[in-house]
């Protein structure tokens, strides 16, 4: 009995450390929280594997819990005036100052688009619902914060669509006039899947010849913004670290496409790339595009590129809506000012500072801040329990930003 005892004790000791312990770097503030954080996620990652395995309810399935566990309702208070609209077939929910009567001046605008790997997240998450608000005390701003269909059930490009659709019947000029909005003070803005899908809106609004009304700012968060090198220092660098380890950030690119899944092992390898994306390359170059500084002990390795591509598939990973980093020059040069935000200890460091660089190469006004104790995700944990200090130091930084150049 005794040594069953122990044998228990051992056990639970050796999964608890498995668990807990995570390669966590000392630069990182509030390591303990940081890793009870992710090892609810990883517990969660797990689960939702077994799940899929045992034909139960498919991974992100699963993993959509995180999403309802954040769940609020957005109701007005003295402050905000909330409500839930459809434009154009997309719904939307609008975050308003409250001014009784309307003071007559016009405002500030910032359509915000939620991260979650295009297949998790929601505007109703507690996070999401703090930001808006704080978007409108602060700025004075009407935030209308897009809930765009996700995949896997809408693959790309039904997610991008759709915030497209929202952004083009906001930005049309008796829409912004019913909301008191400044034509000339509206940025689109990100985080994470949801920088992604920005940065794609503020390309695709300025080849648009039909658009009038054009963007003043682009905030980009923590970005995802290609597909072609998913092997860059920062990939390497954080392939296991909290919040998003690569292989997650390659089930979400993976599920965005499609369902079939030799393609998220194909990506894994970095072996996903063919003929029809060779000539794209040069666009991910980080031997090229990244300072020394992040090149770290890594050797630069093009992907590999041989045969072409039967499924079609690279043809929507190579498509600027899906990884706006692919731009050709002549998209970046157009674009409006923009932040991006990075972080040191995320996967996706290299892909925003890529962007930073190509976009002033263009000779695009860029600020980019990169946070050398960042995680991925940090901003939205900003409530408890899972409240960190650095989270709320970039959301200062970032809001102080859009009230200086918005
Ligand atoms: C990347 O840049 C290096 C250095 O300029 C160059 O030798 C290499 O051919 C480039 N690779 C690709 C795929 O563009």
């Amino acid at each position: 009995m005794r040594s069953n005892g122990i044998f228990i004790l051992l056990l639970l000791g050796a999964l608890t450390a498995y668990y807990v312990y995570s390669p966590i770097p000392d630069e990182i503030e509030e390591r303990w929280k940081l890793m009870v954080t992710d090892c609810f996620f990883r517990s969660l990652s797990h689960l939702a594997d077994l799940s899929e395995l045992l034909g139960l309810k498919d991974y992100m399935g699963v993993m959509m819990f995180i999403t309802f566990v954040e769940g609020v309702v957005p109701v007005s208070d003295e402050r905000v005036r909330v409500t839930e609209e459809v434009f154009d077939g997309v719904e939307v929910v609008v975050y308003e100052p409250d001014q009784q009567g309307g003071d007559g001046e016009l405002r500030r605008a910032v359509v915000y688009l939620h991260g979650g790997g295009w297949c998790l997240g929601s505007s109703r998450m507690g996070p999401y619902d703090l930001l808006a608000r704080q978007m409108v005390s602060e700025l004075n701003a009407v935030v209308v914060s897009v809930e765009y269909r996700l995949a896997p059930e809408h693959h790309f490009p039904v997610p991008f669509e759709d915030v497209y659709r929202g952004v083009k019947h906001f930005l049309q000029r008796h829409v912004l006039a019913r909301y008191s909005v400044d034509p000339g003070r509206i940025a689109v803005s990100g985080d994470s899947a949801g920088g992604n899908l920005a940065a794609a809106v503020a390309q695709q609004l300025e080849q648009d010849p039909d658009q009038q009304v054009a963007l003043k700012a682009q905030a980009l968060l923590y970005p995802v913004l290609q597909a072609l090198d998913l092997n860059t220092p920062s990939y390497q660098q954080n392939q296991d670290m909290p919040i998003l380890p690569k292989t997650l950030m390659v089930r979400f690119w993976s599920e965005y496409f499609t369902s079939d899944k030799s393609l998220f092992r194909a990506m894994m390898s970095n072996s996903h790339n063919s003929l029809e994306s060779a000539s794209l390359l040069k666009f991910v170059n980080w031997s090229v595009l990244l300072p020394e500084s992040f090149h770290r002990p890594y050797k630069y390795s093009a992907p590999a590129a041989e045969s072409s591509d039967p499924s079609h598939t690279i043809a929507a990973i190579i498509d600027t809506r899906a990884s706006p980093l692919l731009a050709p020059d002549s998209m970046l040069r157009p674009l409006p000012k923009a932040y991006v935000l990075t972080c040191e200890y995320d996967v996706l460091r290299d892909d925003g500072v890529m962007y930073a660089m190509r976009l002033r190469r263009n000779g695009v006004d860029v600020t980019h801040e990169h946070y050398s104790a960042g995680f991925h995700g940090a901003l939205m944990f900003t409530l408890w329990p899972t409240d960190f200090k650095i989270g709320h130091r970039m959301k200062d930084n970032y809001i102080r930003w859009l009230k200086q150049n918005l």
